[in-house]
């Protein structure tokens, strides 16, 4: 159901690399609501040539950037300006990458230099985005920077390894960004923390599809799909959620809150 929520809306939209992706979620469904974006991405991604499927169906164009890389993202916030007629209303950060994951790296053996590049792929990233957009003050007034989180900021999961702690530097990125840009442009900046999703990303992580069970029973609400989650995306990105910054908001059907669920005492044996 479509109610025009973002009418008028100038985005960039990072992230989609295939329909499982958040991202591409969110596109279908900022589209359906009347906005107009950019979609963007590293180059790599480009080539599995599935964004150009995206791109036709919303209408938007395709400016390929790495985000770990300055000039490319300004030329990405100067490109989407012109493409799209104004200043920026909305943002997607919605990136994030392991190599010592990808590796199968453990916690406690670490590589040093691809946890440095967790670090900037998937958190300093959004400092630099901020930082471009702010330089250049390329998003205009009232506009809403969404990144996507995970609960392993703020308690343990050891199988997340470096990912958790690079995703509390972007929670911590988004306050203290958040503050400044509010203060220079009523710019608003959150961070949505959001279920184990089945993409790319989650899939890589070892032993995600227990987990991914786990977490549906422990959660009063089940697991929180993609769509759901653009749903809640295209709310902050509205004009109904103007009071929200600086803010790590759970979108998980109630995990976060639940000690433990009568389906997962169940599971030891023991009736609820
Ligand atoms: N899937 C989950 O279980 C889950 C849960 C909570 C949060 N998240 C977060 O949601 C976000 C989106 O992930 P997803 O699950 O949709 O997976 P995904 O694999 O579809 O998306 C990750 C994206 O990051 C992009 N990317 C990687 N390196 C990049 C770079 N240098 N520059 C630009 N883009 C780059 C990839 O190309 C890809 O499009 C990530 O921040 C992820 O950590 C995912």
């Amino acid at each position: 159901m479509a109610n025009n929520l973002l009418k008028g809306k100038r985005g960039i939209i990072s992230g989609a690399l295939d329909h499982n992706s958040i991202a591409w979620k969110v596109a279908e469904r900022a589209h359906s609501e009347g906005a107009q974006f950019t979609l963007t991405n590293a180059p790599i991604a480009m080539r599995m040539g599935e964004i150009n499927k995206l791109a036709e169906a919303t209408g938007s164009k395709i400016i390929p950037a790495d985000a770990t890389n300055v000039d490319e993202l300004k030329a990405l916030f100067e490109q989407s300006q012109e493409a799209l007629g104004g200043k920026i209303d909305f943002v997607l950060h919605s990136i994030g990458m392991s190599p010592n994951i990808r590796k199968g790296k453990p916690y406690n053996d670490l590589s040093y230099d691809f946890f440095q590049k967790s670090l900037d792929v998937s958190a300093l990233s959004l400092h630099k985005m901020l930082h471009v957009a702010y330089q250049t003050d390329a998003i205009a007034e009232w506009g809403s920077v969404v990144a996507l989180s995970y609960i392993a900021a703020q308690r343990t999961f050891p199988f997340y390894t470096d990912m958790a702690d690079a995703k509390a530097l972007l929670e911590s990125i988004t306050r203290s960004f958040g503050y400044h840009y509010g203060k220079y442009r009523k710019v608003r900046v959150n961070t949505i923390s959001q279920s184990p999703t089945k993409t790319t990303a989650g899939g890589g992580i070892a032993g995600f599809e227990d987990f991914f069970g786990f977490a549906d029973q422990m959660s009063p609400l089940g697991n929180a799909s993609a769509d759901a989650c653009a749903d809640y995306c295209v709310t902050l990105f509205s004009d109904f959620t103007r009071m929200v910054t600086m803010q790590n908001l759970f979108h998980d059907g109630g995990y976060s809150m639940t000690g433990i669920s009568s389906e997962v005492m169940d599971m030891f044996g023991k009736k609820a």
